[in-house]
């Protein structure tokens, strides 16, 4: 499949899920995702043998490279010791509660030990166990842990053939299945299994109800995600914000890739993460953010930038994200929001200037304050018009500054024409 087709094919699973069997663990699907929807933001983390070329990891498939060939740069990838504890440390500074790493890609290089294969991180270049040290390190710094297994797989023999060949696909299921019992038996808990690219068979042909059934025996308390042509616990859109009316989380890219490609400078702004995240939290959505390690494993220094800045941010407005509800008030031009019981936060992306003002919000105010250091603000409001005023002529907070509307109900947000309507103006 060519990263074309894939595009198409995510494109076509953003729309309404075909008639899809439901994955066990339904019954417990609340208490299983607790922490998760609490947690908002994750960090994942794209590393394999492509980060040795450092084009980006579908280089294998666009720029045709033979597996014979392919397969030496497992000689030439030596991570340094313990690169994940640096990735854990920033996910921690960053305000990240849980991080997702590919275990393996669609190249098919394990990094983990695998008794299945010996296109394995401990048994070439690397020489070690590249997930057991990702697993100690982000337990180290108290974050919940993900996998990220992709089914599809370029470097197996009956990786594509299964498609039209029964005893290929019985060889190629059976060792799927058997490395995802590896991952759920050899790491302790594991809280996150995130699968990718189900091509080219259906659930049918992947065994996904046997495979998840495996998942929930081995690891009862996990959450699994979309991608295995089950719906499992939350859905996957990927580079897009969209919500869905089941739990979701919003994978992105810093910059445009997800392994690391060396010349890719198109980096996001500390601004527009925070924005993402905001407009996730509004509609209690997780966003999770990709770093891709260089093959040393040492992070991009524009990545640890653009972390280092969201994460003072999230240190001071942290609980304006984390554990957010749904929010219906949404109409701004240099504002974004978020909510939690009847605090109204109003994030504003564009300084507006002395006065902030907000149309439309049916709710009195009861008092209004900057978030990151919990000072007053002045306010007014008549029945169209909330107004923030005496405000410094420059954002006080970088790169978003927050208000907190203590409000004296559910925030609602109508639109000041049909206030206008409901409550008619007086006359002068
Ligand atoms: C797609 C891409 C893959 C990336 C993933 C992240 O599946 O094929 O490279 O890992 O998206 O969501």
């Amino acid at each position: 499949m060519t990263r074309r087709d894939y595009l198409q094919l995510m494109a076509a699973a953003a729309g309404p899920l075909a008639p899809a069997i439901r994955a066990s663990g339904d019954a417990d699907r609340e208490t299983r995702m607790k922490w998760w929807h609490e947690a908002r933001f994750g960090m994942f983390i794209h590393w394999g043998l492509y980060s040795v070329l450092g084009r980006h990891e579908w280089v294998m498939e666009n720029e045709g490279i033979p597996v014979a060939e392919y397969e030496q740069l497992a000689q030439r990838f030596h991570p340094k010791p313990n690169a994940a504890r640096d990735w854990a440390r920033l996910a921690k500074q960053a305000g990240q509660k849980y991080m997702v790493m590919t275990t393996k890609h669609h190249e098919g290089f394990c990094l983990f030990d695998s008794k299945l294969t010996d296109y394995c991180a401990p048994r070439q270049g690397p020489g070690r166990d590249l997930v057991k040290e990702y697993v100690e390190a982000a337990r180290g710094e108290g974050m919940r842990v993900g996998f990220y297994y992709s089914l599809m797989d370029w470097h197996h023999p009956d990786g594509a053939r299964c498609a039209t060949d029964d005893a290929a696909r019985r060889r190629f299921v059976d060792y799927i299945h058997g490395q995802i019992r590896e991952l759920l038996t050899n790491y302790g808990k594991i809280d996150v299994l995130w699968y990718d690219v189900a091509w080219p068979l259906k659930a049918a042909g992947w065994e996904s109800e046997k495979m998840n059934a495996m998942v929930f025996q081995l690891q009862p308390e996990i959450i699994v995600n979309n991608r295995n042509g089950l719906e499992g616990d939350f859905a996957t859109p990927e580079q897009h914000i969209t919500a869905g009316n089941r739990a979701w989380e919003s994978c992105m890219t810093m910059n445009d890739s997800w392994g690391y490609q060396r010349a890719d400078d198109n980096w996001k702004t500390p601004r527009t993460v925070v924005r993402n995240l905001v407009t996730c939290a509004h509609d209690t959505g997780n966003y999770l953010l990709n770093i891709g390690p260089r093959p040393d494993g040492s992070i991009p220094e524009d990545s640890v930038r653009i972390l280092t800045a969201v994460g003072k941010w999230m240190e001071r407005n942290g609980p304006a994200i984390y554990r957010s509800e749904k929010c219906q008030p949404g109409s701004s031009d240099y504002a974004g929001f978020s909510r939690q019981g009847n605090t109204l936060y109003m994030h504003v992306y564009y300084w507006p200037g002395d006065t902030a003002a907000l149309g439309g919000l049916m709710n009195r105010v009861k008092s209004a304050r900057f978030l990151a250091t919990g000072k007053e603000v002045k306010f007014d409001q008549d029945q169209f018009r909330l107004r923030l005023t005496g405000l410094p002529a420059k954002a006080p907070d970088d790169p978003v500054t927050t208000f907190a509307l203590e409000c004296d109900g559910e925030p609602r947000q109508e639109t000041t024409e049909s206030v206008r309507k409901q409550r008619p103006r007086l006359k002068a």
